[in-house]
């Protein structure tokens, strides 16, 4: 992890409090960090999870891989090194949605279980629920949305995760999707579920 480089910097106590907010929303804030290979559906999942919480009245945000790394991680590419760095970055802005109130979600591949778990033990009070949406290699083959395996395959992209980089499946996922036995409203229904049970939405 890059050293704290800047000196004289104190942090500032904030008037308005995390509780202060989620009595505002009606909800209480959480992580939904998804994991998985590229077109497993992370992000669809995430993103239809997003609007069903809006439509109830809820608070959603999904922080996603191919857009953040348009912007905020532009500079970082596959290595394992970058993708540390991208895990590193996407989890403090994760704890800063999560410390406003906001349920918050991120669908990132994220391959190592070292950064995943680094991530949750930044993040306090049980606020991180690692979801693996899971789907074998042959249907996300037949999947291709990107045609990225493809171009894997025919070595035309390295490191290319789940061909010639690894996945380390999660150990103790709180939530496990199978999207190639369920179906997307079965998915966003199983992680709302959750959440009901969890009692982070409150209206
Ligand atoms: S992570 O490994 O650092 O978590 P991230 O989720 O941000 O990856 O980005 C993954 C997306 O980048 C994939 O869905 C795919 O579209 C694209 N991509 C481009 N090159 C690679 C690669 N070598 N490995 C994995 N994904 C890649």
């Amino acid at each position: 992890m890059a050293k704290q480089v800047a000196t004289n910097i104190t942090q500032h106590a904030p008037i308005i409090s995390r509780q202060d907010k989620e009595k505002l929303l009606g909800q209480k804030g959480i992580l939904l960090w998804f994991t998985g290979l590229s077109a497993a559906g992370k992000s669809t999942i995430a993103h239809t999870l997003e609007s069903e919480l809006l439509k109830r009245g809820y608070l959603a945000a999904v922080l996603d891989g191919d857009n953040i790394r348009h912007g905020l991680n532009k500079d970082l590419g596959f290595s394992h090194d970058d993708r540390e760095e991208n895990i590193r970055r996407i989890g403090e802005v994760a704890k800063l949605f999560v410390g406003n109130g906001v349920i918050t979600m991120t669908a990132f591949i994220s391959p190592y279980r070292a950064d995943r778990d680094r991530v949750r033990a930044n993040i306090q009070n049980g606020d991180f629920v690692e979801i693996y949406v899971k789907c074998p290699m042959d249907e996300l083959e037949r999947r291709d949305p990107k045609g990225l395996y493809k171009k894997a395959r025919a070595g035309e992209i390295k490191e290319y995760t789940g061909i010639s980089a690894p996945y380390e499946e999660p150990a103790n996922p709180e939530i496990t999707l199978d999207t190639s036995e369920l179906s997307l409203p079965e998915c966003v229904d199983t992680v709302l579920n959750y959440l009901n049970q969890q009692g982070n939405l409150k209206k």
